[in-house]
């Protein structure tokens, strides 16, 4: 097995036994991190609520959790999966609270749902760190992500260079109740900027919530409705690679460019070295980062409110030396 292979599953297989893929009962428990001899030493609870581990991206996000905590043995780690159910994600944050966690890592699935209870385990003095999706409002500690707004505008820019400013686009958006779905397509309408542009237009727009098989179905309905479709863009890989694949069903996959999102290496950088995808964009998971405010909460300092990931861009040009910064 090729190493790099071999290094995701090993990470997939902790994360899953951590909190993937196990019963109900099973999968919230405890994850001891760090053991001496089997027995967790004394030291800091940390609950981890993610929204919802069905897709690669977010198994990354806690193998990186895991992995950057696996070298501290005072934290332990407390999985949820939400299971992509905004309700079940309040219900286990109410939970982590009543368990008295330590420090609160979220994922959250949506914003407004999860606010409020994200702003109770924030007042009773615990420090929360939003990770990728924001909530409303300010009352948490730190927020991490990248900027996806930022993203959205390059993706905007690239997708008239890829055009030649001419030609009609599907845009297959993420859940538009979630911050990344509404910052990628804000920013992508600034970078097109249509007014001055007005031979580019955006002939389908629908949300496909991240996944990959409504991002199929959408992009079946927009080759129906329109005969000419220049370039796809995708709030996300997997959308983007639902989309390409309707395409290439209706043998019409050569007509028209594919821009995603992510960027993981099995994934969205996978699909632009097999020339499914013409570009995606690096949003990192922000793990490792979490893991290093956390342990300066843990020790009584006070990291930053916001603190912004880079991003790269992969293209068939450049995909072989690891892509390129965006500065
Ligand atoms: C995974 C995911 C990623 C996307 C991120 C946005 O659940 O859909 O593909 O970049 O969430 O929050």
């Amino acid at each position: 097995m090729h190493r790099r292979s071999a290094f995701w599953l090993v990470f997939s297989v902790s994360v899953s036994l951590a909190s993937g893929c196990k019963g109900a009962s099973e999968r919230d428990k405890a994850a001891p991190v760090g053991t001496s001899g089997g027995v967790a030493k004394k030291g800091h609870v940390v609950g981890v609520s993610q929204c919802n581990l069905g897709e690669p991206w977010r198994v990354q996000m806690n193998a990186e959790i895991a992995r950057a905590a696996a070298a501290h043995p005072e934290l332990r780690l407390v999985f949820k999966d939400a299971q992509n159910d905004s309700l079940r994600q309040r219900a286990q944050v109410e939970e982590l609270l009543a368990q008295r966690v330590d420090l609160l890592i979220i994922s959250p699935k949506e914003a407004a749902p999860l606010t409020k209870p994200v702003a109770e385990v924030f007042r009773r003095g615990i420090p929360v760190i939003v990770l990728d999706r924001a909530v409303e409002g300010d009352e948490y500690s730190t927020f991490i992500g990248a900027d996806n707004r930022r993203i959205g505008r390059e993706a905007g820019k690239l997708a008239l260079k890829l055009l030649g400013e001419r030609g009609r686009i599907v845009e297959l958006k993420g859940l538009m109740t979630s911050t990344p779905g509404q910052d990628r397509h804000q920013g992508f309408r600034e970078g097109l900027e249509l007014e001055r542009h007005p031979g580019v237009t955006v002939a389908f727009e629908a949300d496909m919530q991240w996944l990959e098989p409504n991002a199929r179905k959408e992009m079946d309905s927009a080759l129906a409705a329109n005969k000419a479709i220049d370039l796809v863009y995708a709030h996300n890989d997997p959308g983007a690679h639902g989309a390409y694949l309707a395409a290439k069903a209706a043998n019409r996959e050569k007509q028209m460019r594919f821009i995603g999102i992510d960027a993981l290496p099995h994934e969205g950088v996978a699909y632009v070295q097999q020339g499914l995808l013409d570009a995606t964009f690096l949003y990192p998971t922000g793990g490792a980062e979490a893991i290093a405010v956390a342990l300066r909460y843990l020790a009584g300092e006070k990291p930053d409110k916001r603190i912004t990931l880079g991003t790269r861009l992969y293209t068939k040009e450049n995909v072989a030396k690891g892509g390129e910064a965006i500065d």
